[in-house]
């Protein structure tokens, strides 16, 4: 182990200004901020060219190492001390031999109320839109398993951008001809990353329903025991959501019996949903029993559940067959404004909901509210958070203002109850639900 590292676990109390005063002499000197304790136990065994199969950083022995009773000046040294290894490049979102970052280290330890871990959600949101920069306008976005990876690179983001734009294309140019099909691979290919670890993540983002669109809406669905899911158990939809669905239901009428909304905005009751999935939110949507209720679904085998159910018919409801990308911009043409919009969709990323923003402004009354389900990094708490504000800046861009309320949510999407048999994840490929609280978003026009 390294002397940087030793100093990060504080061998000595109290932690004096001295630590901060020997962190900045290793930094100054030279020492990476993102040093791992693995690059250390290499180069002691003379192994410094094995690849890393974690990063334990001096950061995450920090958050490992802070002792619970610490006093209000070893909280500020500690303090400054993250803040100066952020200042240096420490990666917010790196996972160590136990597969944690150091903010979930902090969450696990009892300090997610605590200055250090707000230090981590800031450092996180100002990564996260540094990269959206470097990506030259292009938007990162998070899978649904970001995390499982020591980190995800921004040329591996980058890769699975292009990807996902490439199989658009080809879906919505077939019939093609070879050529034309030949020549938009030519244009689409990533200089520099023609490596058998790229190809391997091309192939295996392709070929997974929930990371790309296309392959999504051509994979079996199967309705099951409270489920919707893809036939290679991936979970589309579940209903221990109920209640945050009944709880967004609620929501998006909300405007609908305040006093301050305008008359005409009451004229008629206009509500859409996008993605269907298990009609769970829409049957709670019909019992409100608005005038017009538009459900907006692309997927085929959804589409005949919802002909089966009889939902084609109903008086009052519209559904718009196909994405919401190729459908609800009709709506807008039309002057069609809504009390409320939910959305709720399957394989798409945060980037496709910065797309959806551009609508949703067009298609909301001016009292009308918008609401989601909030899944945006919710496989670590540490991330979750880190989108809650970056969707809170990004929604202010468009003179929108979102307030979160906090659900608990059911203890059994946990991961110490994986092994149990009542898990809501048994026989589903990859839990995409792990945070405690579920924060539900309303939002609105300023
Ligand atoms: C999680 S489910 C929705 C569950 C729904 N909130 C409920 O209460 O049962 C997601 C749905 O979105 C649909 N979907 C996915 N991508 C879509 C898109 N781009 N446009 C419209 N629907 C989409 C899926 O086919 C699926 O039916």
């Amino acid at each position: 182990m390294s002397e940087l590292h030793e100093l990060c676990q504080f061998p000595n109390r109290p932690i004096t200004s001295e630590y901060l005063t020997q962190l900045k002499y290793f930094l100054k000197e030279g020492i990476p901020a993102t040093y791992t304790l693995e690059e250390a136990i290499n180069y002691e065994l003379g192994k410094e060219d094995e690849e890393l199969s974690s990063t334990t950083t001096p950061l995450h022995l920090i958050c490992r190492s802070l002792p619970k009773d610490l006093t209000e000046e070893e909280s500020k040294v500690v303090q400054e001390m993250i803040e100066e290894l952020f200042s240096w490049g420490a990666g917010w979102n790196l996972i160590d031999d136990k597969g944690l970052t150091p903010g979930d280290i902090l969450f696990d330890n009892g300090f997610r109320d605590s200055p250090f871990y707000q230090i981590i959600v800031d450092a996180g949101v100002r990564a996260e839109l540094l990269l959206r920069k470097i990506n030259d306008g292009d938007y990162e976005f998070l899978s649904e398993d970001e995390g499982g990876d020591i980190q995800i690179s921004q040329e591996e983001e980058l890769l699975r951008k292009q990807i996902e734009e490439q199989s658009q294309q080809e879906e919505s140019e077939e019939p093609q001809k070879q050529e034309e099909v030949e020549e938009v691979e030519e244009k689409t290919e990533v200089p520099e990353l023609v490596d058998d670890k790229v190809e391997q993540l091309k192939q295996e983002f392709i070929n997974d329903p929930a990371g790309t669109q296309s392959t999504f809406l051509n994979t079996k669905l199967i309705y099951k025991d409270g489920a919707l899911i893809t036939d290679q158990q991936d979970g589309v939809m579940m209903d221990w959501e109920n209640e945050i669905m009944s709880k967004s239901c609620d929501t998006i009428f909300k405007s609908t019996f305040e006093k301050e909304t305008p008359e005409e905005d009451l004229e008629e009751i206009n509500v859409l949903n996008i993605g269907f999935g298990m009609g769970i939110i829409d049957t709670m949507i019909q019992a409100k029993n608005p005038t017009h209720h538009y459900i907006c679904e692309a997927h085929p085998d959804v589409l005949t559940k919802l002909e089966e159910d009889g939902w084609f018919t109903k008086p009052n409801v519209t559904v718009l067959k196909g994405r919401w990308q190729d459908t609800l911009p009709e709506l807008l043409t039309k002057g069609i404004f809504f009390n409320g919009i939910y959305y709720d969709t399957f394989s798409e990323h945060y980037t496709d909901m910065l797309d959806l923003f551009d609508l949703i402004v067009g298609l909301l009354k001016p009292s009308g509210i918008f609401s989601f389900f909030n899944g945006l990094g919710a496989d670590r708490q540490i991330i979750y958070d880190v989108y809650k504000k970056i969707a809170e800046i990004d929604l202010n861009n468009y003179g929108l203002k979102i307030t979160f309320e906090e659900l608990e949510t059911p203890k059994l999407t946990l991961k110490e109850f994986d092994n149990n048999d009542e898990s809501i994840w048994n026989g589903i490929k990859r839990p995409y639900w792990r945070c405690q609280t579920y924060y539900h978003p309303e939002i609105r026009f300023y």
